[in-house]
């Protein structure tokens, strides 16, 4: 079994003899209740790396409800023995005052690309990404981090906030991992409905028609409106956006005239499920 440690002390003493040793040191930050995706960014790390840590933290300062953080989903037990295939040497998953000790009084903010798509939806989300993102690397001393495109702003995000405050780690953006029938792999889907599950995938369906209209030449707003009618007439609540940005900075974009991705947050069974695919 892979070695989990609880305190920062124990994981800077751990790092310290490998980063001796010139050994390169990758991180995967997770919340747990791992399943492929993770594990894909798991494997990418073990791939390019000498020595591997996957963080294990529910972050209750990126959560906007308190309902939310406690329906979370945590299993750490079973991440553990997920992992156990994988040459991953430390699991790291601290207690809460490893990260906000008694007195915690500083936000790591990110502008600009955190005000749209889900920042403008989920106040204070980044905030919490970027401020405990920051702290796990500079615990970790990770040379490289492993992040999924399937938060696609959240990876913009952190990449900006490592540059900005010259940490120096790379962050690494791994391709999304999709079920069979195309719902992206989420730690949210486990709460579910079946028949919300079932509707689920008419999402990047929608998002995929919409993608090859775009590159057809097709208008973005009457794209739009059919896919979220199609969206909506599967079963989901309600499309939270569905926008089309430049794939490097998140500029709103018309045309995919240069790299672009369609990114899209929408409520089906009570569950807010996010989305985004490259155009062209
Ligand atoms: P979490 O949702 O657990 O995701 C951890 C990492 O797994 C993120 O980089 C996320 O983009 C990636 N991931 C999730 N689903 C994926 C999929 N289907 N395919 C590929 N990668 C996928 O994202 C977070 O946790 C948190 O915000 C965190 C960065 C850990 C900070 O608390």
């Amino acid at each position: 079994m892979t070695e989990i440690l609880r305190d920062k002390a124990a994981l800077r003493a751990q790092v310290s003899g490998w980063k001796r040793a010139g050994e390169v040191v990758g991180v995967v930050p997770t919340m747990g209740a791992l399943h492929d995706g993770h594990l894909s960014l798991v494997e990418a790390a073990c791939a390019g790396c000498d020595r591997v840590i996957v963080t294990i933290f529910v972050n209750p300062k990126q959560f906007n409800s308190a309902s939310d953080l406690e329906n979370y989903p945590r299993t750490e037990e079973q991440d553990a023995a997920k992992l156990a295939p994988y040459a991953v040497d430390v699991v790291y998953a601290p207690t809460p005052d490893q990260i906000y000790p008694e007195g915690f009084a500083t936000t790591v903010s990110v502008t600009r690309l955190t005000e749209g798509l889900c920042g403008a939806h989920r106040p204070g989300h980044f905030d919490g990404v970027t401020t405990v993102v920051s702290k796990l690397f500079l615990q970790t001393g990770a040379d490289r981090a492993y992040f999924g495109e399937k938060d696609y702003q959240q990876l913009q995000v952190v990449t900006r906030m490592a540059a900005d405050l010259d940490i120096p780690v790379e962050v690494i953006g791994c391709p999304t991992v999709r079920e069979a029938d195309g719902l992206a792999l989420s730690s949210r889907n486990v709460l579910l409905p079946p028949e919300a599950r079932a509707a689920a995938p008419a999402l990047s369906r929608a998002m995929r028609e919409m993608a090859e209209g775009l590159v057809e030449g097709g208008a973005l707003d009457s794209l739009r409106a059919g896919a979220e009618a199609e969206i909506l007439a599967a079963g989901f609540e309600r499309v939270e956006y569905l926008e089309l940005r430049a794939a490097r900075g998140l500029a709103p974009l018309e045309t995919p005239d240069r790299p672009a991705r369609l990114l899209a947050a929408a409520w089906i069974g009570g569950v807010r499920l996010i989305d985004n695919i490259p155009v062209g």
